[in-house]
C-alpha cells in the first residue's frame, strides 16, 4: 500500500460520508456549456462531480486512491441511475488509460507529500486534441479561519506556470481566482478563494 493510499483510505474509512455529493460550482460553470464527450475526474472521491457529469451525458471515468471512496462513488452513481467507470489509482504512479475531452482535477490536494505539478502534467497529457484541462485548487484559507501559519498559496499565474504547458499547444481560457461564500463549522459566514485554470489543447 502506498503512503497516499494508506492516508486517504484511513481518512475515508473513519468517516461515514465526507463530501456533500454536490458538484463543484466551478465545474458546473466551466463544463455546463460544453458538449458532452469523455471526461476524466482525478481525485473523484465519493463521486459528486463525476455523477453530475454523467447525468449531463458525459462518459465519465473517475479515479481516486481510496477504495472506500470509490465504493461510495459507485453506490451513489447507481442511486442516481448513471454509469461512472471508477478506477483506483495512486495518481503519482498511474492514471487511467486513454485520452479524454475533459480532464478535471478539482481540489486534487493532499496534506501528505504530493508531486502536484508532475501529476497535473500527466493529467495534461491525458487531454485529447481540442479537449479541456480544468484545475481548481485553494487560493486562500477561509476568511473565518484566521492565519494559517506558513501556508503559502500560489497566484493563478504561478499555478498555471507550474503546469509547464507548451504555449503553441495550449490556449488559456481561464486563469483567475474567484471568491465564493463558505460557511465555517460553527456557522461562521465567510468567503474563500479558488484558483481556476482552464486550458484547451490545440485540436490538431
Ligand atoms: C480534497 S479531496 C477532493 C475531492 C473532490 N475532487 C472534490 O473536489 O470534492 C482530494 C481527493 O484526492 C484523492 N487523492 C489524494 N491523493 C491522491 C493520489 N495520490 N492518487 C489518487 N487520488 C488521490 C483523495 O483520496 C481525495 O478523494
Amino acid at each position: 500500500m502506498s503512503v497516499a493510499e494508506e492516508f486517504w483510505e484511513s481518512f475515508y474509512a473513519a468517516r461515514e460520508r465526507v463530501w456533500s455529493g454536490r458538484p463543484n460550482a466551478v465545474l458546473v460553470d466551466v463544463a455546463g456549456p460544453l458538449t458532452p464527450g469523455t471526461a476524466l475526474d482525478l481525485g473523484c472521491a465519493e463521486g459528486g462531480d463525476a455523477i453530475w457529469l454523467a447525468g449531463r451525458g458525459w462518459t465519465v471515468t473517475g479515479a481516486d486512491v481510496s477504495a472506500t471512496a470509490l465504493d461510495r462513488a459507485r453506490a451513489h452513481a447507481a442511486e442516481a441511475g448513471v454509469q461512472v467507470d471508477v478506477q483506483r489509482h495512486d495518481l503519482t504512479r498511474s492514471l487511467p488509460d486513454g485520452v479524454f475531452d475533459l480532464v478535471s482535477a478539482c481540489f486534487l490536494q493532499s496534506p501528505i507529500e504530493f508531486p502536484r505539478a508532475r501529476v497535473l502534467q500527466a493529467a495534461a497529457r491525458a487531454v485529447a486534441p481540442g479537449g479541456l484541462l480544468l484545475v481548481v485548487e485553494h487560493g486562500s484559507p477561509p476568511s473565518w479561519a484566521g492565519a494559517h501559519g506558513n501556508l503559502v498559496f500560489p497566484t493563478p499565474a504561478e499555478a498555471l506556470a507550474s503546469l509547464d504547458l507548451a504555449p503553441e499547444e495550449w490556449t488559456t481560457e481561464r486563469c483567475d481566482a474567484p471568491e465564493r461564500a463558505m460557511t465555517g463549522p460553527n456557522g461562521e459566514v465567510g468567503t474563500i478563494t479558488d484558483i481556476v485554470l482552464a486550458v484547451r489543447r490545440r485540436a490538431d
